[in-house]
């Protein structure tokens, strides 16, 4: 038998470099937008899912696949999907952000996404990406290395995935009507969800998931922050995680007993189940440490081994505080890229747009409002405006009147960001402002903070791109001293990043994929007040490097 094993070995070896085995698949999805009738969960209500499904179904691809998603509609309000984190590359139309790359999808129509997979793989999520939907609509993208590629940590036994969520018991879409009528916050949610589970919250009849295990397995945990305005810890009692993955990037893998992940985020973490067989608490608890009005409800799950006596009483945690600021710190300045020669972190040295973007809560007029005026957030003063036809359509098809390409690469006013005399006029500027990138520039941005109102966390998401983080710190950025402890050499490479409290964060991309590509904070509540503002990247002059024609199924407006 020995002596045979090198004919197999060169026979599997020639089977392995010949094209035709590691082709790549095309992988064809049906989203259908329906209602469902929830009574289990924490109130009696009909919202808005994909394919009845709370979360929605995942869409599992390899490096390379080509993914097409028919998403039909069939609900009263408009819809769009957008792929969280995929980037896209050349195909901008099928991003999904409403009135940014398309119109939105009315009821009774289809729209076809259709997106190649390329240089990335872990774990993303996809969500409705129109008003406050993707409260409901959502669930997991799994991205697996190309065929014959290993994972480069070592390969768990079983692969599971865990969705954090975020549970009103009214509907949502009314939630946020009635807080743009009033100008007023929006009502907390009520619950914190585990797969769909709020477990024993208050007013909530419903059993928590479990996440069944064996004695002596390794598991790899794909965590997604799906909640709509919640930064959230993720704990499981007495065991480890090692953290090997955030936002479909590898990372240099560390240990810790609590994950930190704010809306729009993923974490992949192993988990070994070494400890006594039995049941021990699984629990999502949210993160704030600014005195704004916020859901503390916890919600938990079960993590159960195999074999466990069913009078076993479940093993505790402790939950870490509702403002843990240090935790948060401790576990974002672990984040390193892993940098080896197969991922190799590639983060440019020159910039060619230096931009810093102050964000801003303003209070502006509004005489239908409750108290005559409203609450609005801003970048560099500009409260976004979105437009009636997509800003997508509007470039390619050079229609004047819809933006302007002025959006300000510095703030209006200097002042003490984060200190404690804020400028006294709360106003904000509306505007449908982008900026504009010539293609395969290097694009530096510093998010600050302010304390201007409110100042708390801001969670930002770039799409079309992921980016590297490449400095962050407390209080103003310093444009002489802080650049000198930029980390070049393994900052951590995502697509969702927190700016901390009255801090700020620098980062760092190449603007190689052309089109129209949303900033926003991930918080739901902040993206309707106006934090947000877009990118235009131009095509570039090679073969590849300009934006591929609007499919013919694009949605009208
Ligand atoms: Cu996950 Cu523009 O959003």
């Amino acid at each position: 038998m020995n002596r045979m094993e090198p004919h197999f070995l060169a026979i599997f070896m020639i089977a392995l470099s010949f094209p035709l085995f590691v082709q790549s698949l095309v992988r064809h999805y049906n989203f259908s937008v329906v209602l469902k009738n929830e009574t289990k969960l924490c109130s009696t209500k009909s919202f808005v899912t994909v394919n009845g499904k709370f979360p929605g179904p995942t869409l599992y691809a390899r490096e390379d696949d080509t993914v097409i998603v028919r998403v039909t509609n069939h609900v009263k309000h408009e819809v769009t999907i957008h792929w969280h984190g995929i980037k896209q590359l050349r195909t901008c139309w099928s991003d999904g952000p409403a009135y940014v790359t398309q119109c939105p999808i009315k009821t009774g129509q289809s729209f076809v996404y259709n997106f190649t997979i390329t240089g990335q793989r872990g774990t993303l999520l996809w969500h409705a990406h129109i008003t406050w939907l993707r409260a409901t609509v959502h669930g997991a993208i799994v991205l697996l290395p190309k065929r014959g590629i290993p994972y480069p940590f070592p390969k768990p036994d079983k692969e599971k995935i865990i969705i954090l969520g975020e549970w009103w018991k009214s509907d949502v879409e009314a939630v946020v009507n009635q807080a743009t009528n009033s100008g007023l916050p929006p009502n907390i949610s009520d619950a914190h969800t585990i797969n769909g589970y709020p477990g024993p919250a208050p007013g909530c009849i419903s059993q928590g998931y479990t996440l069944h295990v064996e004695s002596g397995k390794t598991y790899l945990l794909r965590i997604i922050n799906a909640a709509l305005n919640d930064e959230l810890f993720f704990k499981i009692a007495d065991h480890k995680l090692t953290v090997v993955e955030a936002d479909a990037s590898y990372l240099k893998p560390f240990e810790t007993d609590t994950i930190f992940l704010s809306p729009g985020q993923t974490t992949n973490v192993l988990l070994t189940a070494n400890k006594l067989v039995g049941k021990y608490l699984i629990a999502t608890t949210p993160f704030m440490d600014a005195p704004i009005g916020f859901d503390n409800v916890s919600s938990t799950a079960t993590l159960h081994y195999k074999g466990t006596p069913s009078y076993t009483k479940t093993i505790l945690t402790s939950i870490p505080p509702l403002n843990a600021t240090p935790i948060t710190k401790t576990f974002t300045d672990s984040l390193r890229s892993i940098n080896s020669n197969t991922y190799p972190t590639k983060v440019s040295s020159t910039i060619d747009h230096s931009l810093l973007f102050a964000i801003t809560v303003g209070i502006n007029p509004c005489d239908t409002c409750t108290n005559g005026n409203k609450l609005v957030s801003a970048i560099n003063n500009i409260t976004f405006l979105m437009p009636t036809t997509s800003l997508l359509q509007a470039h390619y098809y050079n229609i004047k009147g819809i933006f302007t390409d002025d959006f300000p690469a510095n703030p209006p006013m200097v002042f003490d960001y984060t200190g404690t005399n804020q400028p006294d006029n709360l106003h904000t500027e509306n505007g449908t402002r982008v900026y504009r990138l010539n293609f395969n520039s290097s694009v530096q941005i510093v998010l600050q903070g302010t304390a201007m109102i409110a100042p708390e966390n801001h969670p930002f998401h770039l799409h079309g791109y992921n980016f590297f983080v490449v400095g962050q710190g407390l209080g103003n950025f310093d444009r002489e001293k802080d650049p000198l402890r930029f980390n070049l050499v393994d900052p951590v490479e995502r697509n969702t990043l927190s700016v901390p409290n009255n801090g700020w964060v620098a980062i760092r991309f190449r603007a190689d994929n052309p089109g129209v590509w949303f900033l926003h904070c991930h918080l739901e509540v902040h993206t309707t007040w106006g934090l947000k503002m877009a990118f235009i990247v131009d095509n570039g002059r090679g073969f590849n490097e300009s934006t591929l024609p609007p499919p013919k199924d694009l949605p009208k407006c």
